[in-house]
């Protein structure tokens, strides 16, 4: 079984992506909302709720657990690595594809105030951004939207204006969504962009990873456990995950 965990609903962008890549393993998701958003919280009470969450998976049967969250990814997976024997798949920001996608030398990484913090992510940009100028912006608007449905709009369109601006005017021509809720308001992002800004995603990434080690299908089986409130994520899976063959629970964690 291949186990998810995010901060909320933004994982399942990437459940998405690994659902139809890997349509035969059964897949369980445990979104946090009840503890979103990760992205302003210390760094070691997203390790501490993370270890929660993998015993739990660990618990369910999962063979790999999948990071599904850049903030969890950068406080914690160098550490969960050490302390499971399964492997961890994350989610990195696209720096190096992004950096070299560029002609105007300047790429914008949207992403949580918690990944942007982030030693490991620090790390990443001066190992992959070359001699590219990285502009970074924290988007805790486009989270709070996502986690209540809200995917198009004036107030989604007034956030991306809001966050966007300021890395357009300074010459970037990609911008990174770094952070799993923001896959989910690429369409309306996309349609305030100028022709020829990139937007680039990782989800289709990660679940190639996942593919190359996962081990053989089980009974297709999809799964998704939130912390919040269940009649909700019931409600908003329709949008953020059409299609899905989901049964969903309640988790109650400490
Ligand atoms: N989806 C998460 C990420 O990728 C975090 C959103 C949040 O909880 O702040 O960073």
């Amino acid at each position: 079984m291949i186990g998810i965990l995010d901060s909320g609903v933004g994982g399942l962008s990437v459940l998405n992506e690994i659902r139809r890549r890997l349509p035969g393993h059964a897949v369980v998701y445990v979104g946090d909302s009840a503890w979103c958003p990760y992205g302003t919280k210390e760094p070691e009470d997203i390790r501490n709720r993370c270890r929660t969450i993998c015993d739990f998976l660990g618990d369910q049967g999962a063979e790999i657990i999948v990071i599904a969250c850049n903030s969890a990814t950068i406080a914690a997976i160098e550490i969960l690595r050490t302390e499971y024997p399964l492997p961890f798949v994350g989610m990195e920001p696209a720096v190096k594809p992004a950096a070299q996608a560029s002609r105007s030398g300047v790429i914008g990484i949207l992403a949580t105030e918690a990944s942007l913090q982030g030693e490991k992510f620090h790390r990443l940009v001066s190992t992959h951004a070359g001699g590219v100028r990285v502009i970074t912006q924290p988007c805790p608007k486009f989270v709070e939207l996502v986690e209540a449905g809200t995917l198009e709009g004036s107030e989604v369109d007034a956030a991306i204006d809001e966050y966007t601006g300021p890395i357009l005017k300074a010459g970037a021509d990609v911008l990174i969504l770094g952070c799993t809720h923001y896959p989910f308001l690429s369409r309306a992002i996309r349609a305030r962009l100028p022709d020829g800004v990139q937007l680039i995603d990782t989800g289709e990434a990660v679940a190639r990873r996942v593919e190359s080690l996962a081990g053989p299908a089980g009974d297709g089986s999809t799964t998704i456990y939130t912390t919040g409130d269940l009649a909700r994520l019931e409600a908003l899976l329709p949008k953020l995950g059409p299609g899905l063959d989901a049964t969903c629970h309640r988790l109650a964690l400490d």
